[in-house]
């Protein structure tokens, strides 16, 4: 979480700065800051909330601000302190001579914070961040050097940061360290570019240096130096970035979160590019660098994840044990860290991110690495921490995903473990389900199309949203491979319309949450024709009798069930197996029109980020 910017050229570095954080605001809303340097002065502009509120401040300024051509800028989700502007980045050192912008988290901030008082330091802020501002002038002071005060203040320093440091003395560079958070330096003509991610960016330069952890950079205009961890000059390696500017435009729809959900045929077209192109032929993934024999030796599978990427992972056991016949444990991250878990050579691990920067996720798949299991990441981001961190590195094209809440990337997740799952079961050679299996390779052909018939007309969910806008609660419900669209639909309600939503499996509704029930929870059920179609029918019933309001999700409801459901909405006809691919497209589309109803925030919900590097 939290955004870094920087630039350094001839251009006017505020519209830079504030173009950059407007596209990292995805990391962070609570505050924002920069710091323009001109001459040998450096100003700074600072304001809690939204990015607008800074902007407001800076068009009042516009003759001061617009002389400068090199500054820091930083978009903030607070950790340590308030979001308030004494605690907005940038910070700085006691006599203001050095200013810095951080993201990540200073773990011994305490203990350096009690040897800089003894130097003498002010603090005027609540942040761990302040402390590296201090330390790094502290550093300065005996070196006279900032790129050599920087290396060695992140010595001393605990934890996870991204840093963006300009010093009086030294105006024509800006210095740049990280290690386990993001920071990317955009090579432009005459001019440089530092961020936190690429949007940022990607409208001036699409050629990029992603600096690793432990290293340090020196950036000036026509410039960059990077410094491996002991302090050597290493060669600079130029990538070009992987999107387009195109890809962070709304496109004339009113929030990110409406487009990316109508972007999801797409994306499953993207997915099955190349790797299914009949039914009749094998599974193609390329990017899965597991040997068949390797395969046939696994003996177990362990889904590491967070929030709505450990619900893929849960869609991902019920296929991969169906049709693999491999144990499959999906854990959250954060808890796969803290306990001794059982893995080794014969462990595939998989690791499933969205941004792939994830810090649970990170820590879990370091650890686990150690233990010589074969790592896959499924990720929407080639680019990330996490993918250089895999053995297979599984990319699931979704394009950027702007909206906090995630959707576009679910069903790209989705898409690639229904492959990696046809995948294992065809280098196994198992010959069970092999009709089935192929019956699903064509549905998986025909997803994008049902897709679009689903997105085509979604009155009847608006209608719906409204109806039940002004509930405080909800419970969803389902069973089998559904269980993971409940969850992760009422996630999508909680995040971004603030209702509470809990999903439970609909067999469990009578060992508890059914005592909730009465004419003002709204229960939601999926039901979808198989193997629990009608077990869920009952748990509904059940519902119904305790004066419960009941929303169908279904692909099929006879007559003499539809007077049991209030409402009921309809998916294009689907096997059970794939059902979660269209039955999650309801769910998001119910939280969008309910949140939009409500006046929500609908693309940068309370309290949330888009990117959680911290743990
Ligand atoms: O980038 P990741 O997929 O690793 O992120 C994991 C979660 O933080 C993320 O899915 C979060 O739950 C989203 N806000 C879901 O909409």
């Amino acid at each position: 979480m939290c955004g870094i910017i920087g630039y350094i050229g001839d251009k006017c570095a505020a519209d830079i700065l504030i173009s950059g954080l407007s596209h990292l605001e995805y990391r962070g809303y609570d505050s924002s800051g920069v710091a323009l340097m001109h001459g040998s002065e450096i100003d700074i502009y600072k304001a809690s909330g939204k990015l607008i509120n800074l902007i407001e401040i800076l068009k009042t300024k516009k003759a001061v601000t617009s002389i400068s051509n090199i500054g820091i800028g930083h978009i903030r989700w607070a950790t340590h302190g308030l979001p308030t502007t004494a605690n907005a980045h940038p910070h700085t050192c006691t006599c203001k001579s050095l200013t810095l912008v951080h993201n990540g988290i200073i773990e011994n901030y305490q203990e350096l914070k009690e040897d800089l008082l003894k130097e003498g330091c002010i603090f005027r802020s609540e942040t761990d961040t302040e402390i590296a501002a201090h330390l790094i002038a502290s550093e300065y002071g005996k070196t006279l050097d900032l790129l050599e005060a920087m290396q060695n203040a992140v010595k001393k320093i605990k934890g996870a940061f991204a840093f963006c440091a300009i010093h009086k003395n030294e105006p024509d560079k800006i210095v740049v360290a990280k290690r386990n958070a993001p920071l990317v330096l955009g090579v432009g003509n005459g001019e440089n570019y530092i961020a936190s991610d690429i949007p940022a960016i990607i409208e001036y330069t699409k050629k990029a240096i992603y600096l690793s952890d432990y290293q340090v950079g020196v950036i000036t205009k026509n410039d960059i130096k990077i410094y491996d961890e002991k302090g050597k000059l290493i060669p600079n390696k130029i990538e070009y970035m992987p999107f387009e500017a195109m890809a962070i435009s709304k496109l004339g729809y009113k929030h990110f979160m409406i487009k990316e959900i109508h972007e999801q045929s797409d994306v499953v077209r993207n997915n099955l590019q190349g790797k299914l192109i009949e039914h009749n032929k094998p599974i193609k993934l390329d990017d899965f660098k597991l040997s068949s024999s390797d395969i046939k030796k696994l003996s177990r599978i362990q889904i590491i994840a967070c929030g709505t990427s450990l619900h893929a992972g849960l869609v991902g056991k019920y296929i991969i044990e169906k049709y693999a016949g491999i144990p499959v444990d999906v854990e959250a991250s954060s808890e796969y860290i803290y306990r001794e878990t059982i893995a080794d050579k014969n462990t595939l691990v998989i690791g499933i991110s969205q941004s792939g920067e994830t810090a649970d996720t990170i820590t879990a798949i370091k650890q686990v690495k150690e233990k010589k299991s074969h790592i896959a990441i499924i990720t929407n981001r080639a680019d990330s921490t996490m993918a250089r961190l895999a053995d297979s590195l599984i990319p699931v094209n979704a394009g950027i995903e702007v909206s906090v809440a995630a959707t576009k990337s679910y069903m790209a997740q989705l898409i690639s473990l229904y492959l990696l799952a046809i995948y294992l079961n065809e280098a196994k050679g198992i010959k069970e389900y092999k009709e089935e299996i192929a019956r699903l390779k064509q549905e998986l052909i025909e997803l994008p199309n049902k897709i679009e018939a689903l997105l085509e007309n979604t009155s009847e969910i608006q209608r719906v949203a409204k109806k039940y806008s002004s509930y405080k609660n909800f419970i969803y419900i389902a069973r089998g491979i559904n269980l993971a669209t409940a969850l992760e639909g009422a996630l999508k309600l909680k995040e971004i319309s603030y209702i509470n939503a809990t999903g439970y499996g609909a067999g469990e509704l009578k060992h508890g949450p059914i005592a909730m029930l009465d004419e003002n929870m709204p229960v939601l059920a999926i039901l979808n024709t198989g193997i629990v179609y009608d077990k869920v029918l009952s748990n509904c019933e059940e519902a119904r009798a305790r004066q419960a309001k009941l929303i169908g999700v279904t692909n099929y409801i006879s007559e003499k069930d539809r007077a049991l459901f209030d409402d009921l909405i309809m998916i294009p006809d689907a096997s059970d197996i794939l059902s979660p691919a269209l039955n999650i497209i309801v769910l998001q589309l119910l939280a969008y029109y309910i949140a939009e109803y409500l006046g929500k925030d609908v693309d940068q919900p309370r309290n949330l980020a888009k990117s959680v590097t911290v743990e």
